[in-house]
């Protein structure tokens, strides 16, 4: 089995084709990161010692002077023997609940637009994450992705995603057009900081396309546990047509004794339209009466969340504590 030991002071096991990352993480060990995929660079670390596997060597998050310095990502780097390694350990990316690998059997689909289907997926052991966390999914032999969880946080055996299809994309477009029921995938997690916390504050919800997965889980999990916190929930689309308003109102329907607030808008006119037009940042800075006093979830695009971000922090001076995120690299 190989082996990683980190900063000198402590020596992991790693399972056979795991990174660096899931290693450390499934050890309990919180090396900085944020998407598992390659596309943040928040991961890198400096390679002292040994080989590694790098399983994306075009990765765009690491440059040309990181490679020379021999820094690598720890998500896409799988030791070969033994290593050694220096990495920021963050308290913040340890897990609570440590990642695990389960299989899946796909169970159902419900469509919510055109190009966005809700996958329902039966798991035989218990699973656990928090919501507004991702999974590692893979397809055997193609492909793996992150892809955020939609169902509450525990729903005896079954976890849900909701995935946006991208043309000539390997993942989405197997899982639109070749998966059938009773088709078996991996699942690996639970993964990611952008969920729930429980505390009385305001919950500012703002999905951009298929970011409402991770939305979903969170507002699931509070109308599960009888919250009463006050829910604001902006959904950006592109079009009209990719607003499916009556698996919205099942999703927010019932917040058990909770106001809520649910502003949709489009980025493209339309003559049927009389909601808000414009991006989800521009929306949510013209709509929500004040920032004080809230928790902010927003997942989406890296462009959206971006946008997003700086209106908060620069337009809004919110806390960056106060901002749980997710970008869809
Ligand atoms: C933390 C996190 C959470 C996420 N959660 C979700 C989620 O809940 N729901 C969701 O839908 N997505 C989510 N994503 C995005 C998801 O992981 C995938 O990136 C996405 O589904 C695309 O994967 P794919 O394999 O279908 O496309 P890929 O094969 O990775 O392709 C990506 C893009 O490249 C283009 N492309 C690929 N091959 C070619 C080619 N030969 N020529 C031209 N263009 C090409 C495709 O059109 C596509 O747009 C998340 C990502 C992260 C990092
Ligand atoms: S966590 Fe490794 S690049 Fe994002």
């Amino acid at each position: 089995m190989s082996s990683i030991n980190i900063n000198n002071k402590i020596i992991i096991p790693c399972e056979s084709g795991d990174s660096i990352l899931r290693s450390s993480l499934r050890n309990s060990i919180g090396i900085a990161y944020e998407c598992n995929s390659g596309g943040c660079g928040a991961c890198k670390v400096d390679l002292i010692s040994g080989e590694v596997q790098n399983k994306y060597p075009d990765a765009s998050s690491l440059t040309k002077r990181d490679v020379r310095k021999n820094r690598i990502l720890a998500c896409q780097n799988v030791p070969v023997g033994s290593i050694e390694i220096n990495a920021e350990i963050s308290g913040g990316s340890e897990s609570y609940i440590l990642p695990v690998k389960y299989n899946a059997k796909l169970i159902s689909k419900e469509i919510i637009s055109s190009d966005v289907v809700e996958f329902s997926f039966a798991i035989k052991s218990d699973v656990k994450y928090r919501p507004g966390q991702y999974f590692m999914l893979s397809i055997c032999g193609l492909a793996e992705r992150a892809y955020s969880v939609s169902s509450p946080d525990s729903e005896d055996g079954v976890i849900k995603f909701i995935i946006k299809k991208m043309d000539m994309g390997k993942v989405s477009s197997y899982l639109f057009d070749e998966i059938n029921s009773g088709d078996v995938i991996g699942l690996d997690g639970p993964y990611g900081h952008a969920y729930l916390i429980e505390n009385n504050c305001d919950v500012v919800c703002i999905a951009g396309g298929a970011g409402l997965s991770p939305i979903a889980s969170i507002i699931r999990s509070l109308k599960k546990n009888g919250s009463t916190n006050k829910l604001h929930f902006f959904y950006g689309i592109n079009f009209i047509e990719d607003l499916n308003i009556e698996y919205i109102l099942r999703l927010i329907g019932d917040m058990s004794g909770s106001e809520y607030n649910f502003i949709p808008a489009i980025t493209n006119d339309n003559e049927n339209w009389s909601g808000e037009i414009g991006f989800i940042h521009q929306v949510v800075e013209r709509c929500l009466p004040d920032f004080l006093n809230k928790e902010f979830y927003f997942c989406g695009p890296p462009v959206m969340t971006s946008a997003v971000q700086k209106m908060l922090m620069i337009e809004k001076s919110v806390p960056f504590e106060r901002m749980h995120f997710d970008r869809f690299f």
